[in-house]
């Protein structure tokens, strides 16, 4: 049976040249090469192929399939699954998130189903943060927003509304439902106030619809001191929330580590990788 994966690539430190982009575009679906050569911004590419290359990477040398052979779909709410059948591990469940400057992956075997969301603790829209926390009312519930308030720094609450966020994506996700879930039927209720970078919290619970809901498991934690990420494990029956069993700390990969076991799946495409050479690698 395969062994718990929690992998994070640091996007943001990744420069690659034109080379290792024309590796890493060959190495994903057709389909998956079109898409991420359409963002406008280098940053979002270099997001989205990581997310790629480590579902590929997962499923060859964790689940054992040839790099080639792995087939990727996505549901119609865009969650990716695997096409290929898996007689060895086939209660396996997996999720991949890229904001800021990671991109990480989930995956567990034992029949839970998985979600991941990663995100940075910053803000950098127009409005001041009363104001963004004012449009952001409806995401949240009431006793949710009494967390958030109760740091006393605009800084302290933008983490904990962050640590919220990546609570209730970590959800979503896991359901594989998306945009138009109603968010505030889901409630957190948090007993470590703070994350840490050295410390995964698992002592979070969740009510949905009003009802505590035993059969949720949180790992949240900080990849870095600006990075939050929860990992969010739904089970068919309810489990113990100060069970550590599971719980893992993220493996760190390098880009050569990502591309170790690749195969080619399309021909080195020069002009695609100068086309991604060329762009801003942010709109700022
Ligand atoms: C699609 C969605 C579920 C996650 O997207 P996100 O948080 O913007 O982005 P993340 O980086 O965490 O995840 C993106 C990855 O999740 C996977 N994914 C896509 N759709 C998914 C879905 N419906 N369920 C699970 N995973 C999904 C993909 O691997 C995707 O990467 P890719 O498109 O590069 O292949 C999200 O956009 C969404 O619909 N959210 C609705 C809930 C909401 O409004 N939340 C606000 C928080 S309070």
């Amino acid at each position: 049976m395969m062994e718990s994966i929690r992998w994070a690539f640091n996007t943001r430190l990744w420069a690659p040249n034109k080379g290792d982009w024309m590796t890493a575009l060959s190495l994903i679906q057709p389909e998956e090469k079109e898409r991420i050569s359409k963002f406008v911004f280098r940053k979002d590419a270099k997001s989205s192929i990581a997310g790629r290359l480590m579902l590929r990477k997962f499923a060859s040398e964790v689940l054992g399939l040839p790099w080639s052979d792995v087939k990727f779909g996505r549901t119609d709410k865009g969650r990716p699954f695997l096409v290929n059948s898996l007689p060895e591990n086939p209660d396996v469940d997996f999720n991949v998130s890229h904001q800021g400057s990671w991109a990480v992956l989930a995956a567990n075997c034992g029949g839970s189903k998985i979600g991941v969301d990663v995100m940075e603790l910053e803000y950098s829209g127009g409005k001041n943060i009363p104001e963004f926390f004012h449009t952001m009312r409806r995401q949240f519930t009431s006793e949710e927003w009494s967390h958030i308030y109760s740091f006393p720094t605009e800084s302290t609450q933008l983490a904990s509304f962050y640590r919220h966020w990546c609570l209730k994506e970590g959800v979503v996700k896991a359901l594989g439902v998306g945009i138009g879930f109603e968010l505030q039927r889901v409630s957190f209720q948090l007993t470590t106030q703070e994350l840490s970078t050295n410390m995964i919290t698992l002592d979070t619970q969740v009510k949905i619809d009003g009802i505590l809901d035993n059969r949720w498991q949180f790992e949240e934690t900080l990849l870095d001191p600006s990075h939050s990420v929860a990992v969010a494990r739904q089970f068919d029956s309810p489990q113990s929330n100060t069970s550590t069993a599971g719980a893992l700390r993220f493996i760190q990969m390098s880009f050569d580590d990502l591309i170790a076991s690749g195969d080619q799946l399309t021909k080195p495409d020069e002009a695609a990788a100068e086309e991604f050479i060329s762009k801003e690698e942010t709109p700022w």
